[in-house]
């Protein structure tokens, strides 16, 4: 018996720290932690409001289908995904499916997610396993019949999902395509700044276009470059500023949920990640939809 190895196990056990669960098999967690930032993991797994452990879920999600709880996705081992391989990670981000081949619902951005490479996404575990675990349970979804069904999540893929990875278009130059890239794969911002159908599913012929009731029952503006109800009479350098700060070119500053995701996500993006976010919106087709601000 190794008595060193065991003492330092015993030590371990008593302060609480557990053996790793699963080694970060083949990723980068330096690169991984961009990808976190990139796609804003923060805001929807950890109860911001009640000062909750870092991704320890139980952040209620409102939605017109019910409350559904971001889950625990610490390495925890029996509560977090500490059990989890490479390829179950990669499996759930590109395809909606748990590791027992369940449909996620797609308040879980997958339907983004999917267009991260693979490397990105091994990349993203590994920094994910860096942090703490913790042993938090997670909270069963409140929300209604069919959107309780983890069938009528399957169906809604059946009909809406489009499994990536996004693939680089080789007509136009490295920024505009990770911009692309960090706007519509990880950034995830069609899903708030899109209208949905009644079954939830984005509208194309209206994307980025602005929703009026986005998440959390919030309106979400138009971020298409239309001059009157879009973002087109924006400089280039107001946007980047904006994701640097929440600050508005008006002077006013972005709240709710925008405000996570500059706190969580854009702010901690390296300074020509944001340029390339801004110069890929503004190539975006104008829309013309006009949202109504929310009253403060
Ligand atoms: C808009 C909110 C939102 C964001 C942003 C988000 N998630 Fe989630 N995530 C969820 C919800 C809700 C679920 C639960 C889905 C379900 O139960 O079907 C989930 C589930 C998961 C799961 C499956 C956990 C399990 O126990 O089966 C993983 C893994 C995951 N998310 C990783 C991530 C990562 C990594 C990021 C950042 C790149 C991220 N999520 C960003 C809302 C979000
Ligand atoms: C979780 C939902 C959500 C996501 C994801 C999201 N946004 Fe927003 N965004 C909002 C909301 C809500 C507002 C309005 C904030 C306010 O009025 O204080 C907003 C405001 C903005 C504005 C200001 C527009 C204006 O006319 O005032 C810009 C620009 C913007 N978002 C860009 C982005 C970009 C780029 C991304 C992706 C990196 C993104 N958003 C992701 C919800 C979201």
């Amino acid at each position: 018996m190794n008595f060193p190895g065991a003492a330092v196990a015993l030590l371990a056990a008593a302060f609480g720290f557990s053996a790793p669960a699963a080694r970060a098999e083949s990723g980068d967690p330096a690169r991984g932690e961009i990808v976190f930032a990139a796609g804003n993991c923060t805001s929807c797994h950890t109860d911001l409001k009640n000062k909750g452990p870092l991704l320890a879920g139980g952040r209620p999600l409102q939605t017109p289908f019910g409350v559904f709880f971001g889950p625990n996705i610490t390495r925890d081992p029996v509560h977090g995904i500490g059990r989890w391989s490479d390829d179950d990670f990669v499996r759930a981000m590109r395809k909606g499916l748990s590791p027992r081949g369940e449909a996620y619902f797609p308040a879980f951005p997958y339907p983004a997610f999917t267009g991260l490479t693979d490397q990105d996404l091994r990349d993203l575990k590994a920094y994910i396993f860096t942090l703490p675990p913790v042993p938090q349970p997670n909270k069963p979804h409140q929300a209604s019949f069919p959107f309780n069904l983890r069938l009528g999540a399957a169906v809604w893929k059946l009909i809406y999902f489009r499994e990536g990875p996004m693939v680089p278009d080789p007509e136009r130059d490295a920024a505009w395509n990770r911009g692309r890239y960090l706007v519509e794969a990880a950034g995830h911002c069609g899903e708030c700044h899109t209208q949905r159908d009644r079954l939830g599913g984005l509208k194309r012929a209206m994307w980025m276009a602005g929703s009026a009731d986005g998440a959390e029952g919030k309106p979400a503006p138009n971020i298409t470059p239309d001059k009157d109800t879009g973002i087109g009479n924006w400089k280039e350098s107001d946007l980047v500023y904006f994701l640097e700060t929440a600050t508005l070119p008006d002077g006013d500053v972005a709240g709710g949920l925008m405000a996570e995701v500059i706190r969580y996500g854009t702010g901690r993006l390296s300074a020509e990640d944001r340029k390339a976010i801004a110069a890929y919106l503004r190539t975006l087709k104008p829309v013309v939809n006009k949202i109504q601000k929310a009253a403060k």
